[in-house]
């Protein structure tokens, strides 16, 4: 079942509450002339997946932060907006692998260098990106079978 009150709370949150605060602190910014904004988001948005809003939301964060950097840079100010694309790590956790797995100090340590940086995007860890590029680039065929799994008759 695809109960509607799961995916209203992911929109809420992840979409109203986002967009409300994101256009705050952008106003706030531009008032005091300069600023940055490193904005927690998730290589979940690179396509739709099962969790529809979750992935959704994350998409259209994405977007979002694309058009207050496009409108930083029209109003020619030194707004920096970083879009931190982490990694699924609570899924890595889940299929138990090491290699996509990294200890939370390499974590905050590429986040903090890409803020340093000025970075508008970074993929976090670093081999995500590699993950990333790799679910946008699957032929639907793959990408929307390769964890099917028949259901057990009965039970
Ligand atoms: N975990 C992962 O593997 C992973 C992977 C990629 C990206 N991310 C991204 O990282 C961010 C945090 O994820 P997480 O896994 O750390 O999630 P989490 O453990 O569920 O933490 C979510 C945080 O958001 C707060 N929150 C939820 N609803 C709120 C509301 N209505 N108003 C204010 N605060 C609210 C929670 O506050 P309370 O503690 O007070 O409830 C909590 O601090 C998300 O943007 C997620 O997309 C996570």
């Amino acid at each position: 079942s695809l109960p509607w009150s799961i995916d209203q709370h992911t929109i809420d949150i992840n979409v109203m509450g986002f967009a409300a605060a994101s256009q705050c602190i952008f106003k706030l910014m531009c008032e005091q002339g300069y600023g940055q904004l490193a904005a927690i988001n998730s290589i979940a948005g690179q396509r739709g997946g099962p969790n529809m809003a979750y992935h959704a939301s994350k998409a259209f964060a994405a977007n979002y932060l694309q058009g207050l950097s496009m409108h930083a840079q029209r109003l020619k100010l030194p707004i920096t907006i970083t879009d931190i694309q982490l990694g699924l790590f609570d899924k890595a956790v889940h299929l138990r692998t090491q290699l996509l797995l990294s200890p939370i100090d390499n974590v905050a340590g590429q986040i903090l260098t890409a803020l340093k940086k000025g970075k508008r995007r970074v993929y976090v860890t670093k081999r995500w990106r590699i993950v990333a590029w790799i679910n946008r680039l699957l032929p639907e065929y793959i990408y929307n079978t390769r964890h099917w799994k028949p259901k057990k008759k009965g039970g």
